[in-house]
């Protein structure tokens, strides 16, 4: 029988399993049998790990958040093991013959997507499903997983401004998004955040201040400001972000710039902030409707992809329609918010 593999890579999200249901009802109607690789890239290491889907297998999973097949940040092209980094993509390349796999199909962001494209250059059949609560990746207009992420952030937003309001403090909400500011923006915007800091544009620590103090002085009690987990300031500022940790895929480990801004505000203005960081509830739990939607819509065009022997290929919404394109395309760049979309924001920021 025909065999496809289905691997989950990179940080979870909401509507991963959306996407394998859709994978494996749709690989059953065309005759495949579905291995699912565990771990991401770490199953396709040696020893491999994997275990069968079956449509019983997967009935019922589309509504649980995460991913059935568990996931880790692991690259075969450069796997770090007691401090020694090596390139052990052979492997990858190894078991997937030895399981039969026909094709594989890969879930994920931009890291997963890279070794994706790596590999069918080596001759893999590979399709590509974007994923991520960032909505970082390029060739797409959503990734599945950001809006359920969105509706989190902005959910939580809403219940900071009532707090903020009844002791007229400071909050700062940070929010995830490594080099982008797609989350941030959006439930910001969304939940009506006083400013928005994204990653695109670095603050100056000066002018937040300002702002802060002129909301005091014109009367508002209160201020809230969204910042992005990977928000910079100014080149040459004297208020710095120290990141140390690095994960496999050279990413640092983020988390704590509202806190340092949140000091760096109460020093400066006098007046009380607090700072809370969303973290990884932003990634937990429920897919929304749309991100159920869009991951199965995805799920079934990549097995047709697999059908037709189109590989090399990343399945993409475009407007309304699902689309695929070249994996080159999807990994080339990280997408970025257009500087003009910041700047319609801005009427907001008052
Ligand atoms: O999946 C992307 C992302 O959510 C980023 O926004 C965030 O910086 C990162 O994952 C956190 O990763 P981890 O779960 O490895 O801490």
């Amino acid at each position: 029988m025909r065999r496809i593999a289905l691997l989950t890579g990179g940080g979870d999200c909401p509507g991963l399993n959306a996407v394998i249901r859709a994978v494996v009802l749709k690989a059953s109607e065309f005759g495949y049998e579905v291995e699912g690789v565990l771990r991401g890239w770490k199953g396709l290491l040696d020893p491999p790990q994997t275990r069968p889907l079956t449509p019983e297998d997967v009935e019922n999973i589309h509504f649980i958040g995460g991913t059935i097949l568990l996931t880790s940040r692991a690259n075969p092209y450069s796997c770090k093991e007691h401090g020694e980094v090596s390139d052990r993509h052979s492997e990858v390349i190894r078991n997937l013959r030895e399981l039969n796999c026909d094709a594989l199909i890969a879930i994920g962001g931009q890291d997963t997507l890279g070794v994706a494209y790596k590999l069918s250059r080596e001759g893999i059949n590979v399709i590509g499903i974007p994923k991520t609560i960032d909505n970082d990746l390029q060739a797409t207009d959503y990734t599945f997983g950001f809006d359920t992420a969105i509706n989190i952030a902005t959910e939580s937003i809403d219940r900071l401004h009532t707090t903020a309001y009844s002791h007229e403090r400071v909050l700062i909400v940070e929010i995830m998004g490594r080099h982008v500011g797609w989350m941030t923006l959006f439930a910001g915007l969304a939940g009506g955040a006083h400013l928005v800091l994204i990653p695109e544009v670095p603050f100056n620590i000066a002018e937040v201040c300002e702002f802060v103090q002129r909301r005091k002085q014109s009367g508002k009690g209160y201020t809230l400001i969204a910042i992005a987990e990977g928000a910079v300031p100014e080149k040459g500022s004297t208020f710095s972000v120290k990141r140390v940790e690095r994960d496999e895929f050279g990413h640092p480990v983020l988390g704590g710039i509202s806190e340092m801004l949140a000091k760096e505000i109460e020093e400066r203005t006098g007046l009380e902030t607090r700072n809370v960081i969303l973290g990884h509830l932003q990634r937990g739990g429920t897919p929304s409707a749309f991100d159920r939607v869009l991951g199965i819509r995805f799920g079934i065009k990549a097995v047709e992809l697999v059908e037709q022997g189109n590989f090399g290929r990343m399945v993409s919404l475009r407007a309304t329609q699902i689309v695929d394109v070249p994996l080159s395309d999807a990994v080339r760049k990280l997408k970025t918010i257009p500087l003009q979309l910041y700047e319609e924001a801005k009427l907001f920021f008052r």
